[in-house]
């Protein structure tokens, strides 16, 4: 982000449009306060109570995460606050005004971004300042504003759809703060991007609230993520599930920005939070230790969105480039952005095919032979790679254990929705499947859902899986 977009945000145009503005709020004052807020929705079976009497306060000049596990009522929460469904009991105020109603000093960014596919970057942007009655002129260059403090700008007459995950991502945060509400409200703003998108993004909306002109107040984010929740907030509030949502435990993150994931202060506090979501201790990342505890699984390595096909493109590019290339030279020569490629490259990463080195993606010995093999050889050596992967080796597994050979893939999509939204376990399984199938490991039915160890496959027959190496 540049200084000197920051700078021309401040410039007044915002509030010359004629329309009176609450003054800004001063750190500590309470903007949003909920008091004993229950909520239950209306089900087949009678009443589904999914917040049990929650008190929160959230204060000028802070960002606060609310943790929890998926169903633990996060969004519907979030949603009370920002008025947009009235809570069953208790009350949601504002300022201290009872919510009676949607809350004016808040806006949304959304999981799934929610843009308008018809309107471009810049009509979405608008949106909002129409729906509070400004003028064109005005409207118009207040989005410009926010369209360029969010790093968008070029892109005003681009459509959604020709924008990548990240970029859409950054319409709903210009959005957001177009109308300049006292408290952002973002629910899983950063989970539907891979993760150097999330994690860049994470990193500008850092910077940009603690230059301290954002023009948001406070910020309240639903996470479900527990690093995440760390890295950003001062203060997390944990959701518990049982038997519905209700504060479980509050954590006060009294550390420098921007944090410091290697610090110590900062894996304790993770281990924390985990030790009171889950009621046990998490396995430690730190570098050094005992590599039996950093032993990879589904929830610590999440497979990239790439296709067999995708994956053995890119290997081929490198074999042809001499076995090692510069990415973004790569990415260039091809009109691509360097992130369309990295899930790529993470697929020939994680398999052993690839390893990235400085700039350069290099081919590993396998990765040689897998570019240039047959078909029928390719598919054996990704067969002996991708059985090293954690979901793909969790699925073949768990099929060789059951003495039908099947399995309904909703196992597999609760296993995962314990450590990632449910876009992304789709994802995830989507890739599995094509990975397992290519590999001969196993065969995906789409009718009953079901998974099918593939018996006279690749490695069908093998008792023991091989290792990777
Ligand atoms: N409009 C609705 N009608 C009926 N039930 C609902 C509605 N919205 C949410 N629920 C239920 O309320 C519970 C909490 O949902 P909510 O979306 O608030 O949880 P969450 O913590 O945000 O979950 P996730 O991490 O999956 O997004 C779930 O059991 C859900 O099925
Ligand atoms: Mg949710």
């Amino acid at each position: 982000m540049n200084l000197n977009t920051l700078r021309k945000f401040r410039t007044p145009a915002l509030r010359t449009s004629g329309h009176v503005r609450p003054d800004r709020a001063v750190d500590g004052q309470v903007l949003l306060e909920t008091v004993g807020l229950t909520k239950s929705y209306a089900g087949a079976d009678g009443e589904l109570p999914v917040l049990g009497g929650i008190d929160l306060t959230v204060r000028a000049g802070e960002v606060v995460a609310l943790l929890g596990k998926s169903g633990s009522g996060k969004s519907t929460l979030l949603r009370c606050l920002a008025g947009l469904v009235p809570a069953s009991s208790g009350t949601v105020s504002y300022r201290g005004r009872a919510l009676n109603g949607a809350n004016p000093g808040t806006a949304m960014v959304f999981q799934n971004f929610a843009l308008l596919p018809w309107l471009t970057v810049q009509q979405n942007v608008e949106l909002g300042l129409e729906a509070q009655g400004w003028n064109a002129p005005d409207r118009a260059e207040a989005a410009r504003q926010a369209i360029d403090l969010i790093g968008l700008d070029g892109f005003e007459s681009a459509y959604p759809k020709e924008l990548s995950g990240g970029m859409r991502q950054r319409v709903g945060f210009a959005r957001a703060l177009v109308v300049e509400p006292d408290v952002l409200m973002m629910d899983e703003p950063f989970s539907a991007l891979d993760v150097l998108t999330a994690e860049n993004l994470r990193g500008e909306l850092m910077e940009l609230w603690e230059s301290g002109q954002f023009p948001t107040r406070a910020i309240v984010l639903v996470t479900h993520n527990i690093e995440e929740a760390v890295l950003l907030a001062d203060r997390i509030v944990v959701l518990g599930s049982r038997p519905y949502g209700t504060v479980q435990a509050v954590f006060e993150v009294d550390q420098d920005r921007p944090r410091d994931r290697t610090a110590p202060a900062f894996e304790e506090l993770i281990d924390q939070v985990y030790r009171t979501m889950t009621g046990r201790p998490k396995e430690t990342r730190t570098p050094g230790r005992s590599t039996a505890v950093d032993r990879p699984t589904p929830a610590n390595t999440p497979l990239p969105t790439a296709s067999v096909d995708g994956l053995s493109g890119l290997a081929e590019l490198v074999a042809h480039a001499g076995g090692r290339c510069d990415l973004a030279d790569l990415a260039d020569d091809l009109g691509l952005e360097v992130d369309d490629v990295l899930p790529l490259v993470d697929a020939l990463d994680l398999l052993g095919l690839a390893a990235v080195g400085g700039n350069d993606l290099v081919l590993t010995e396998r990765g040689t032979a897998f570019a240039r093999a047959d078909v029928q050889t390719s598919k054996t050596i990704f067969a002996m790679a991708a059985i090293g992967v954690p979901l793909v080796q969790l699925i073949t597994s768990s099929l060789r254990q059951n003495p039908t050979g099947t399995l309904r893939a909703g196992f597999f999509r609760d296993v995962l929705a314990h450590h990632f939204t449910s876009v992304q376990v789709e994802r995830q399984l989507e890739t599995a499947t094509d990975w397992g199938r290519y590999a001969e490991l196993y065969s995906y039915d789409a009718e009953p859902q079901e998974y099918r160890l593939d018996e006279n496959g690749l490695l069908g027959r093998q008792d023991d899986e091989p290792q990777q190496g």
